[in-house]
């Protein structure tokens, strides 16, 4: 698919100093395979986001909830990082102050090499413990039977954040502090809809940033934007990092 090339002032922006954030969103992971959330196909078409990502499901119906993220973590483990992951990558390995923050649970930005991810929706290869909430690494690609349980017995739940949870405090304060820094936000595959992630380019706009929006469709922050690249995230973002002078993934 085509895309607009960025603007003469994006490129003398990325070409120039100071901290560059990334916000990411489900949309970066659609060219690697995995379902959005909203719109055709996406994970919330014909099935309840209540009965599957809230605290209230997950206590009246573990095992339906369990089954999701299982499916899900099977997904992601068979999914690969695609451009849009790749350059986000290379653009934090040539610059120390490239912040990426991201709502994305699937592990791809990670695997693609970036080193400082701010997770505001948490992780699905993290599971805790609904007895003293620790929470432990877990990659497996078979979680045996479902639910899992703990060595104490007690049952594990999923370390993402479900609707109706507060974000993790140090990750909502670091994105937000990113958000004030930045002199440029690249907002990326994101429908925009779900607070507080979608209020940080209003946070950085305020504070004097260029926004600009990465998504093949218009969004709540379409009008915010300083600039709106119509296109996919794996065609847009390695176009970005090479207008900034850095190589891709694809030749790093
Ligand atoms: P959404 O599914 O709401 O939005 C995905 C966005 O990606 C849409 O605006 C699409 O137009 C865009 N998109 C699709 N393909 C793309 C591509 N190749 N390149 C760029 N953009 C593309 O996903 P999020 O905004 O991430 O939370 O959703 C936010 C939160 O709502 C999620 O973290 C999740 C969900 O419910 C929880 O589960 C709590």
């Amino acid at each position: 698919m085509n895309a607009p090339a960025p603007s003469e002032t994006l490129r003398e922006l990325l070409q120039g100093q100071g901290p560059l954030l990334f916000l990411t969103g489900a949309g970066v992971s659609a060219e690697s395979g995995l379902a959005t959330f909203r719109g055709p196909g996406g994970h919330w078409e014909g099935r309840n986001p209540m009965e599957l990502a809230t605290p209230e499901a997950f206590a009246s119906d573990p095992l339906t909830v369990w089954r999701f993220y299982a499916w899900r973590r099977e997904q992601a483990a068979a999914a690969a990082p695609n451009p849009a992951h790749l350059a986000i990558a290379s653009f934090q390995r040539a610059r120390e102050d490239a912040a990426l923050v991201t709502q994305n649970v699937d592990g791809l930005h990670e695997r693609a090499g970036s080193r400082r991810v701010v997770r505001l929706h948490g992780s699905l290869w993290r599971l805790r413990c609904m007895r003293d909430g620790e929470e432990t690494d877990d990659t497996r690609a078979d979680l045996g039977p479902l639910p899992p349980r703990c060595a104490c017995g007690a049952l594990l739940r999923p370390g993402v954040v479900w609707f109706g949870e507060p974000l993790p405090e140090d990750a909502l304060a670091e994105a937000t502090s990113a958000a004030r820094a930045a002199r440029v936000v690249v907002v990326a595959g994101t429908s925009s809809l779900v607070y507080p992630a979608a209020g940080l380019p209003r946070i950085a706009s305020d504070a004097g940033a260029f926004v600009v929006e990465v998504n093949p469709e218009p969004t709540p922050l379409s009008d915010l934007a300083d600039e709106r690249i119509e296109g996919p995230a794996g065609v847009v973002l390695p176009r970005l990092v090479e207008a900034a002078g850095i190589p891709t993934g694809r030749t790093a």
